[in-house]
């Protein structure tokens, strides 16, 4: 429940759609597909395999499974990464915090295409806002963290998730009679090849990590904490099929508003907040349907945030015996600080937020993806590996190690550098 609640998130919700949106619908989403599969799949194996076997976070577990060598290194960056991650993270989960404001202030009512993209403009331009946003939901993450609460958070998302899941269908079949829908089929499912493009590739190899909270270790963490790593393969699959599965959701939720109302499919991070409350507003009781929705986001977001500091949270606590308390709060800043940079530069041209949720996603999280695989490959023997995750066949064996060993780092290095030149 822990890994499935930090694979869904606002990467399904908010950062599936505005990618597909950009780079062209349906051949983005095939990638996507190959990629979580045939890389994100085996990525997700091997940090459950470095955390349950090393037992602890990436970097202490690499240092015990390997204890002679700079391999610990790996774990340190993708803890670092992982902060980078919420330094942005926050700052989205901050804007649907404000949307649950101006759901709860009934301010999509009847709201046309204009209103709406109004909206959002006026809350880029009041940094006070997007501070405050940011603020709370890095004060919320944090006082989870702290309290140790997280596993109330995994009990009630056996509400929620089920909650977003029918509250997304809900705006899918209105969607089916409100028009946009065809369009917005063929736009996902028939994909056009001639629009893959060096940028479609890389941007649907970082989705595919990011989506699945795989890459920078957050995920070893949670392996560490499993008594019983029985069915891990198999609750495996399942996650990476409810992951794909919301992501299709959002993205039939969102792009039928998108052509009903003539808007660009390819307008980027705005894309969800854009067009959600002018399906909201269109609604019958839309506030509190917007009220629902938005806190499912946010709760999602949660789920998702506490894995991006629960990991690094642990090692200061384990390599510099800090206490939880002061752990936690040191953890927490550096995202803040970060997002409050941002928040700060929000308008420069070297347009510093999208850089750094590039380099965050589709650089950092493929190069220390492979470096963990490599290592689960290399570092880590075939019979522990089998053993841990309770594999017979010989065959699926020695292909997963092969893969392991050679294929999967392979590609992810080959086309994350690839893009570059
Ligand atoms: N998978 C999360 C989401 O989709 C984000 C995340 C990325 C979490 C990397 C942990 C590590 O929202």
């Amino acid at each position: 429940m822990a890994t499935l609640g930090a694979a869904v998130g606002l990467g399904n919700l908010w950062k599936f759609p505005y990618m597909i949106g950009q780079n062209g619908g349906g051949a983005f989403l095939i990638l996507f597909i190959l990629f979580t599969l045939i890389l994100g799949l085996p990525l997700m194996l091997s940090e459950f395999i470095i955390g349950g076997v090393g037992k602890g976070n990436s970097y202490s577990a690499i240092k015990k499974l390997a204890p002679q060598s700079s391999w610990r290194f790996i774990g340190f960056v993708g803890n670092i990464n992982l902060l980078l991650i919420m330094s942005f993270y926050s700052i989205i989960a901050g804007w649907s915090l404000i949307y649950l404001g101006h759901a709860t202030l009934n301010h999509f009512d009847a709201l046309a295409a204009e209103s709406s993209h109004t909206l959002f403009v006026q809350m880029m331009s009041s940094p006070i806002l997007m501070l405050i946003g940011h603020t709370l939901f890095c004060v919320l993450t944090s006082w989870i963290i702290y309290r140790g609460v997280q596993k109330g958070l995994e009990r009630a998302s056996k509400i929620m998730m089920p909650a977003l899941f029918l509250l997304l269908l809900l705006i899918i079949i209105v969607n089916l009679f409100q028009g946009g829908f065809a369009q917005a089929a063929t736009f996902l499912f028939t994909p056009d090849f001639s629009k893959i493009t060096g940028k479609v590739f890389l941007d649907a190899l970082g989705q595919a990590c990011f989506s699945l909270a795989a890459g920078a270790g957050a995920l070893c963490i949670y392996a560490s904490y499993l008594k019983d790593n029985s069915g891990l393969t198999r609750q495996s699959l399942i996650i990476v099929t409810a992951n794909i599965i919301i992501a299709i959701l959002a993205g039939l939720a969102i792009f039928p508003i998108v052509f009903r109302h003539g808007l660009s499919p390819a307008a980027g991070t705005s894309l969800i907040f854009e067009t959600l409350p002018l399906a909201l507003g269109a609604l019958p009781f839309g506030n509190i349907l917007g009220i629902a929705l938005f806190v499912l986001f946010l709760f999602a977001a949660l789920t998702s945030s506490i894995s991006l500091i629960e990991s690094p949270v642990a090692f200061l606590e384990k390599e510099l015996s800090l206490s939880r308390r002061r752990s936690t709060v040191m953890v927490t800043s550096i995202p803040w600080v970060l997002g409050v940079i941002y928040i700060l530069l929000w308008n420069h041209p070297l347009g510093v937020f999208d850089k750094v949720i590039h380099l965050a996603t589709n650089i950092l999280l493929p190069l220390t993806g492979a470096s963990l695989v490599f290592f689960v490959g290399w570092k880590i023997g075939q019979t522990k590996i089998a053993n841990f995750l309770q594999l017979r066949s010989r065959l699926l064996i020695k292909l997963l190690t092969y893969g392991l060993k050679v294929i999967v780092p392979l590609t992810l290095i080959l086309i994350s550098i690839m893009n570059q030149f």
